[in-house]
């Protein structure tokens, strides 16, 4: 992937900074996107280090204007983008009939409408080079969990709208897949007071008998991110441990 640019939002910490650290390791030149800037500038700065080349681009993907400004500082920068990592999201856990609205949209906006933005807003590059990849990361929890109503449908909103610009894109060599994780070890899992009780509730339904790791997701991200993957699109892997529900 030498020389190629690829763009990952949410990529300050967890899966998003690993997947840029493995991008850059391919040869990525990478636009290191998050909102905030302290954790994304030492995510470039360990790229840099490496003898990578990356810059930080900042702001919210639930954004229209941020997401112009970040792709048009990495268009300006780097000329174009091949590779769009929609990593960027969090979930909000309540019972559904004790969302407020504030808290769905929030969830719906960062998860879904930011994805959609990224990817309209880097499409027209991808178009003109006849070539892109696209990797949208979900959940497991898109088939439905427990107390995630927001999440789960932003989630399943993910596998709609990857489906639908595989179908848009491929005529142009661009490829659209999804990741769904199950739960992988991040600081965000880590720290959820309940995480003992979810950890061992989701080994005792996979059949792999240990935590995902944020390795595991970045493998899958790689593939769809990598010319290896130009004739599967509009797919979703599945990095849960072989979980059933
Ligand atoms: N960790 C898991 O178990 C798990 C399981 C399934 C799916 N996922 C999905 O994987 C992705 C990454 O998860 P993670 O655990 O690494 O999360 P994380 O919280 O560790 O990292 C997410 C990063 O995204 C950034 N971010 C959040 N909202 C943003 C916004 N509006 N604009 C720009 N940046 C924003 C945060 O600042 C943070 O640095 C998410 O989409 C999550 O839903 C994670």
């Amino acid at each position: 992937m030498n020389g190629q640019v690829a763009l990952i939002t949410g990529a300050g910490r967890g899966i998003g900074a690993a997947a840029a650290g493995a991008l850059a390791r391919q040869g990525c030149k990478v636009a290191v996107w998050d909102r905030h800037h302290d954790v994304a500038d030492l995510v470039v700065r360990t790229i840099l280090d490496e003898g990578g080349d990356a810059i930080a681009v900042y702001g919210s993907v639930a954004v229209s204007a941020d997401v112009s400004a970040a792709v048009g500082k990495t268009l300006d920068r780097y000329g174009t983008v091949h590779v769009l990592v929609n990593n960027a999201g969090f979930g909000i856990e309540a019972p559904v009939w004790k969302l407020t609205d504030e808290q769905w949209a929030s969830v719906l906006d960062v998860n879904l409408t930011g994805s959609f933005y990224c990817i309209r807003a880097v499409v027209p590059s991808m178009i003109e080079q006849r070539y892109g990849r696209i990797v949208n990361i979900s959940s497991r929890a898109h088939m439905g969990d427990g107390h995630k109503a927001a999440y789960a449908s932003a989630k399943a909103g993910i596998l709609g709208l990857t489906r639908t610009c595989a179908i848009e894109l491929g005529q142009y060599d661009i490829t659209v897949n999804a990741i769904a994780p199950g739960m992988v070890r991040t600081e965000r899992v880590l720290a959820q007071p309940q995480y003992a009780a979810l950890n061992e509730r989701a080994q005792a339904r996979q059949l792999i008998k240990r935590p995902g790791t944020v390795e595991d997701i970045v493998n899958g991200i790689l593939f769809y991110a990598s010319p290896a993957s130009g004739f599967v699109t509009g797919d979703t892997l599945y990095i849960t441990g072989g979980r059933m529900g």
